[in-house]
């Protein structure tokens, strides 16, 4: 079995679940590199896929190489600002779970928090009172937990789930 490990990741949080579940992953042939690197997709017969959650769905640039993937085993992971165990975030994995399905199997899909970009924040911070992104107490506070993710226990989750994913091949 030939494993690719790839990921699209505009701050890190992404690349930092990648970088933990290659880490664990039990393969004699695994490689990891961004999915803007990735050309000779046909070697590889097992793909564990990560994005950024952008409006529920994976990031433009990994929902297109999702897109891509034909008879392949596939495991998809994911980190977002929103809780972990919301609605929101369960529909942010099957949103790329359908860009695959039809034509590959899927093996496992996780979903953690990841830190929201300062910036973006920020930008937040500044929008009036009935703007649906507009900031509060409520949200500060996520935003501060969101901070710590992903976590060394997201990490070894989402690598345990593929890693026994995997061993069921
Ligand atoms: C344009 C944009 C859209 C986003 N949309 C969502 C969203 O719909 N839901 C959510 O929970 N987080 C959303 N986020 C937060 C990111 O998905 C989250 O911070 C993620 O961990 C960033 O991963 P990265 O560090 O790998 O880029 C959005 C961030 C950006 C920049």
């Amino acid at each position: 079995m030939k494993i690719l490990v790839t990921y699209s990741s505009k701050t890190g949080n992404t690349k930092k679940l990648a970088e933990g579940i290659f880490n664990e992953i039990e393969a004699e042939d695994k490689v990891i590199m961004p999915i803007n690197e990735v050309d000779k997709l046909d070697e590889y017969d097992t793909v564990l896929v990560g994005y950024w959650v952008d409006k529920a769905a994976p990031n433009a640039e990994a929902g297109k190489f999702m897109e891509t993937l034909k008879g392949k085993n596939v495991g998809i992971f994911a980190t977002l600002a929103f809780w972990p165990d919301s609605q929101h975030a369960w529909e942010s994995l099957c949103n790329g779970e359908a860009l695959v399905k039809e034509n590959n199997k899927i093996i496992g899909k996780y979903i953690c928090q990841g830190k929201l970009d300062e910036k973006i924040i920020a930008m937040f911070e500044k929008l009036p009172a009935d703007n649906p992104h507009s900031v509060n107490d409520e949200k500060r506070k996520r935003y501060e937990i969101a901070k710590n993710h992903p976590t060394k226990a997201d990490i070894a989750a989402a690598a345990e789930l593929f890693k026994e994913r995997l061993q069921a091949l």
